[in-house]
């Protein structure tokens, strides 16, 4: 028996498959080289633009003639996207092949589902979920070991569908954290340890007693053993100086640091509801570049978010050249059901999106050109 996951969306994804692998180890298929080869197929989704949906959608819909060559197939469905209650419901209407749709607060579960799939199909969503501590890993990585230390997410940025999807913030015990890098570190194939949640700057604040960020990347390094920490995503409306003294001093920290911007004008940056100025942000990339003088800074940015006019747009093209920053992502705004920003008037028109992203990419290929 052999099963296959194809997985949609950021790093969390990749690692929470690494975690769907393992369970499908523990039930005794073995990893197919392709899904045609496989008894169990699983699409871990991602829900965060429309483009990643619908990618999605197409490749379930293709696995219609597998299925029918192969009726004993399993098709499972799990992620940010099923999560949604309407999506869910969509997905068991609209491929009846598909015999497993559940959303991200059950995915420990999964082997539970698989099994009741001799009695019919399964649909099941959670609300609310607790990190599982048990459940082992099959790092797919190569060097680097994700190590999960939060999830969900507090900030409900007004674009986005990740607060929704991936409910409240919750940490992890630092202790479990701590043990579980010791491990990576003591098996010895790995070089980097990735920190992973969709806020990391705050870490711990829901724990008793209180953790900082910057502590627990002080007692992470602290671990004995050959290896570097990085970590992803920062807000910058968190990033306090503590941690970037701590990046400064510590030589185990990776100086690559991500931190999103999202928008160079102020109205945006407020609409967008991100808590904090244009002038902050560059404030926060001036500390960084005077304490860390070689660290590679990098942001993701969105155009086109509603009513951004072309001044407002401008405001990030004159961000984005002033940093000069090492890599930038740039997307056009998408529109997520449920969120404050997809019910505002005045939604920029697609040429207009269009454009603009092709304007700031072209700027970035300018800068990174430059710098050669
Ligand atoms: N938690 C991280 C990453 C979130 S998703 C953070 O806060 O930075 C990664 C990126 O996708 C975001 O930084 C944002 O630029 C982009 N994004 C999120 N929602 C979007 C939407 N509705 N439309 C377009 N881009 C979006
Ligand atoms: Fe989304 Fe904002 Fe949370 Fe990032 S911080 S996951 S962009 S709501
Ligand atoms: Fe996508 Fe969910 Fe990550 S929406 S970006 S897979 S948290």
């Amino acid at each position: 028996m052999k099963y296959y996951i194809v997985t949609y969306g950021c790093q969390m994804n990749v690692h929470e498959s690494e975690k769907l692998a393992a369970i499908c180890e523990k039930m005794g298929y073995c990893l197919a080289e392709k899904r045609e080869e496989a008894d169990l197929i699983v699409f871990n989704t991602c829900a965060i633009r429309e483009g990643a949906e619908d990618r999605v959608f197409g490749n379930v819909g293709a696995l219609k003639k597998l299925k029918k060559q192969r009726p004993s197939l399993i098709v499972a469905v799990c992620g940010c996207a099923t999560q949604k209650e309407s999506t869910a419901n969509w997905m068991m209407k609209t491929f009846p092949f598909v015999d497993i749709v559940i959303g991200t607060f059950n995915l420990a579960n999964f082997q539970h589902y698989v099994n009741a799939v001799k009695t019919g199909r399964q649909l099941e969503l959670l609300s609310e979920g607790e990190i599982d501590e048990t459940l082992p890993y099959k790092r797919t990585s190569g060097e680097n070991a994700w190590v999960n230390i939060m999830q969900g997410c507090n900030n409900f940025c007004t674009y986005c569908i990740v607060p929704y999807v991936r409910g409240r913030e919750k940490s992890r015990q630092e202790a479990n954290i701590l043990k579980e890098i010791e491990e990576i570190v003591a098996e010895g194939k790995y070089k980097k340890i990735t920190l992973l949640g969709q806020n990391v700057n705050s870490y711990g604040k829901d724990l008793t007693p209180s953790v900082s960020f910057a502590q627990l990347l002080q007692d992470i390094c602290a671990i004995e053993g050959d290896f570097v920490v990085s970590f992803m995503t920062s807000h910058p409306k968190d990033l306090t100086d503590d941690v970037i003294d701590v990046i400064a001093k510590q030589d185990k920290i990776c100086k690559d640091i991500h931190l999103p911007a999202q928008s160079g004008n102020n109205r945006i940056l407020q609409l967008m509801n991100r808590r904090y100025t244009r002038e902050k942000y560059l404030g926060i990339i001036e500390k960084i570049r005077s304490k860390i003088p070689n660290a590679r800074l990098t942001s993701d940015f969105i155009v086109g978010f509603p009513t951004e006019t072309e001044d407002e747009f401008l405001d990030t093209m004159s961000l984005v050249e002033q940093v000069r920053f090492d890599g930038i992502f740039a997307f056009m705004y998408s529109p997520r059901e449920g969120t404050v920003a997809s019910k505002m008037q005045d939604q920029v028109p697609q040429e207009i999106k269009q454009r603009r992203v092709n304007m700031l990419l072209a700027l970035e290929k300018k800068i990174q050109e430059g710098k050669k």
